[in-house]
């Protein structure tokens, strides 16, 4: 039967997510129960240990124990369990398809790694504000049952002024030792400033160091940078990443499609489209679920759950008008 210290042995091994110690010693409890003549339960307990294997190898992803970054990288970044998916989200048919191999990539990734192959796991986000990065990010996390870590860049370059290295060799060690989704957001914050203004020697350090951890990590965790200005960025740092993905600015057919999904609960009734995607030009898709969340308010607070064409380009139009001129 187990002894004492295999029993706190399982116990511990099961709080601190480690599933290799805690399958080693349930075989251990296995065969010593076998050793002490205890052959039926010694059996069964194979069986289920089997079984469990069995299944853990059928799993294209294996289970993530609840983390939180601890000591000096709760500083640094900030974890999340998102729960969206891609089917929250409104795509279109490339990007939509983009992502959707990443997943595949991901899904399949011992069977790549096997031929040596690696997924696609370094990716750049580029795009203006609002249109769906730091999301995707989140649903890539949600559809892989992924934590998510965010690390602010910016934040972390004033921060620790010339520390900033040593810092990133701490997120890159979490991100060899966990797997997840790192999410590098701001990442202009290093990019951009490669050679403007500032204390440029201490932003060329820090990017050269970011390229040389991104370039030597080879963990199953999916890194992300993501960027408002990428026109900006160096070209040293897209050939570090395996795919760069563009988030546009959405057209009418999309305009349409995430003032549907975010009003599902309300009623369009006769709904001019051609005028509302025309109030909505230049409008991020942030800037869309406001709009449509302003004129579902307002049709609520008079009394009806019936949505006007007018509500509608009205919210749009103020919206546009009061945006930060970029
Ligand atoms: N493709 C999308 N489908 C549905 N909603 C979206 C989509 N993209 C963005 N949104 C909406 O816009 C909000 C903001 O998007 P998000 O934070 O992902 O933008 P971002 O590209 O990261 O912007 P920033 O550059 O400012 O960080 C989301 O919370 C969501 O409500
Ligand atoms: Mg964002």
């Amino acid at each position: 039967m187990a002894r004492a210290d295999q029993i706190k042995a399982l116990v511990e091994s099961h709080f601190s997510g480690d599933e290799q110690r805690f399958q080693a010693t349930a075989i251990q409890v296995a065969a010593s129960a076998a050793r002490q003549g205890h052959t039926r339960f010694a059996r069964e307990l194979r069986a289920l240990i089997d079984a469990a294997e069995e299944n853990a190898s059928q799993r294209s992803f294996k289970p993530v124990p609840v983390v939180q970054p601890r000591g000096e990288l709760s500083g640094l970044m900030a974890v999340t369990y998102p729960k969206t998916r891609f089917r929250d989200m409104v795509l279109d048919k490339e990007l939509g398809g983009r992502l959707e191999r990443v997943l595949v990539e991901q899904r399949q990734n011992d069977k790549l790694r096997s031929h040596g192959l690696e997924p696609r796991r370094k990716l750049l986000f580029k795009g203006a504000p609002g249109n769906g990065k730091t999301m995707t990010a989140h649903a890539l996390a949600g559809e892989l049952k992924l934590p998510l870590f965010s690390i602010q860049l910016d934040g972390l370059i004033t921060k620790y002024l010339g520390e900033t290295a040593a810092k990133l060799r701490l997120i890159f060690d979490a991100i060899a030792g966990t797997r997840a989704v790192y999410l590098f957001d701001e990442f202009d914050a290093i990019g951009a400033r490669r050679d403007t203004g500032g204390d440029v020697g201490e932003i060329r350090r820090v990017l050269n160091t970011f390229l040389q951890f991104l370039e030597q990590d080879d963990s199953d965790s999916l890194v992300i940078g993501a960027t408002n200005y990428a026109d900006l960025l160096d070209d040293a740092l897209f050939r570090r990443f395996d795919d760069v993905i563009e988030f546009s600015m959405p057209d009418d057919t999309l305009v349409r499609r995430i003032i549907e999904e975010r009003l599902a609960g309300f009623t369009l009734r006769q709904t001019g489209w051609s005028g509302v995607t025309k109030s909505a030009r230049g409008l991020s898709f942030a800037e869309i679920v406001h709009a449509s969340e302003d004129a579902a308010k307002e049709a609520l607070l008079s009394g009806t759950v019936s949505v006007s064409t007018t509500q509608l380009t009205r919210a749009l139009s103020v919206r546009r008008e009061t945006r930060p001129q970029s």
